[in-house]
């Protein structure tokens, strides 16, 4: 088992990361627990293929079948109903301040379980188990909760770091090959970021993910938690620096609009992120061969970006309307090199048409 400790002004908390560590991880919470009782969320379709280990988990810390509340994961369900749902069953069953909340499931239902855990009773603890890949190398580390409102994203929630981070790779087998590709997409984020090191191993070891083989698999989680807790420890509420974990993010949440939603995040993610290279190299941050250099991470999973045709005047207006959304204050994250970041920069409209026009081109290539 690998442990990382998080460390924040709001909490400090470790990250336990191994394959079959649940059962083992039961000292630990009861240590943690401090005679609470505990109320588990968990994402339903993660219960349906894992039962019998949370059964067997949930039987050991005496979590009794109505402390366990079930929750169907969807961008619609990640909302103030389900909210509601939360305070309600605590509310009935009579959890006060002396309650520990777990979270079982992927960024949707940590996301939802960790912003009822920061407002119920002003703030209860809770210790989240993510179980999805990009869960545990993106959404459960670094305190953001949250859920949608009147179709905005994340509009409402709460910075609130858990009490710790419990990422058992077995989860990972029962997840399809795209969500898998969605962690990945922040893996590679992480590497341009900060470090070259990990973008090679990534382009030696990359199918590793897919085949499933655990020890490349925890040792991109243990990277990954390492980067961004050390620039959540800098920036924990995102006022500068924290902004670097935008690369590539603002094409991908235009292109995935303007594909209406054909396309999955983790593809977007990683089109994004190549569309962030051909613009840095079209406003000569980095040189031609450079960008060649920095594409080859992207050669044996390119096929696993698939596109429909990009209406550009469309996908030009969903940037824009951020844009304005924002009082004109999109910027990019782009990169001089690899972990050499810079944020705020304005990139022109006809520099990012041709980047993604490039990036599309890219990934039709066969
Ligand atoms: N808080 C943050 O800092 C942060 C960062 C990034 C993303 N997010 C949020 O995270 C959400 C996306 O998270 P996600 O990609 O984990 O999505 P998700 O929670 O929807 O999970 C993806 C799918 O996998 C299923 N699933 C979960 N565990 C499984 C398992 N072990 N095996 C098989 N299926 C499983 C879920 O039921 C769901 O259908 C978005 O709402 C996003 O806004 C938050």
């Amino acid at each position: 088992m690998r442990e990382i400790r998080v460390s924040t002004l709001l909490n400090n908390y470790p990250v336990r990361i191994g394959k079959e560590i649940l059962i083992e991880s039961i000292d630990f919470i009861e240590s943690i627990r401090e005679s609470r009782r505990m109320f588990a969320i968990v994402d339903e379709k993660f219960s349906e293929l894992h039962g019998e280990v949370l059964r067997a988990f949930f039987k050991r810390l005496k979590i009794k079948n109505d402390e366990v509340l079930k929750f169907y994961a969807t961008e619609r369900n990640k909302s103030v109903k389900s909210l509601e749902l939360i305070y309600e069953s605590l509310n009935n069953k009579g959890f006060g301040r002396d309650t520990m909340v777990l979270s079982f499931g992927g960024g949707i239902t940590g996301d939802v379980a960790g912003f009822a855990a920061a407002t119920y009773m002003r703030g209860i603890p809770y210790v989240n188990f993510p179980t999805t890949l990009l869960a545990a190398v993106d959404s459960s580390i670094g305190g953001k909760t949250g859920v949608n409102f009147n179709n905005v994203k994340n509009l409402i929630g709460a910075f609130y770091q858990p009490q710790a981070v419990i990422v058992e790779t077995s989860f990972f087998t029962t997840l399809p090959a795209e969500e898998l590709l969605c962690g990945l997409g922040e893996v590679i984020k992480y590497a341009f970021l900060f470090s070259e090191k990990l973008l090679r191993y990534l382009e030696e070891n990359i199918q590793g993910v897919f085949a499933l083989q655990f020890p490349i698999i925890e040792y991109l989680v243990e990277k990954s938690v390492e980067f961004k807790s050390e620039i959540v420890a800098k920036d924990e509420k995102e006022k500068g620096l924290r902004k670097i974990l935008n690369l590539g993010h603002t094409i991908a949440h235009a292109l995935e609009i303007e594909q209406e939603h054909k396309i999955k995040h983790g593809a977007a993610v990683i089109f994004g992120i190549v569309a962030i290279l051909f613009i840095s190299e079209e406003i000569g941050l980095i040189n031609t061969q450079t960008l060649s250099n920095y594409l080859l991470i992207f050669e044996n999973i390119k096929s696993r970006v698939k596109l429909r045709k990009i209406k550009y005047d469309k996908f030009l207006f969903l940037l824009l309307k951020d844009k304005k959304n924002r009082r004109g204050k999109i910027k990019f994250v782009l990169l001089k090199q690899v972990a050499k970041p810079i944020f705020d920069v304005d990139v022109n409209d006809s520099v990012i048409i041709n980047s993604v026009k490039k990036t599309e081109e890219y990934f039709n290539a066969k």
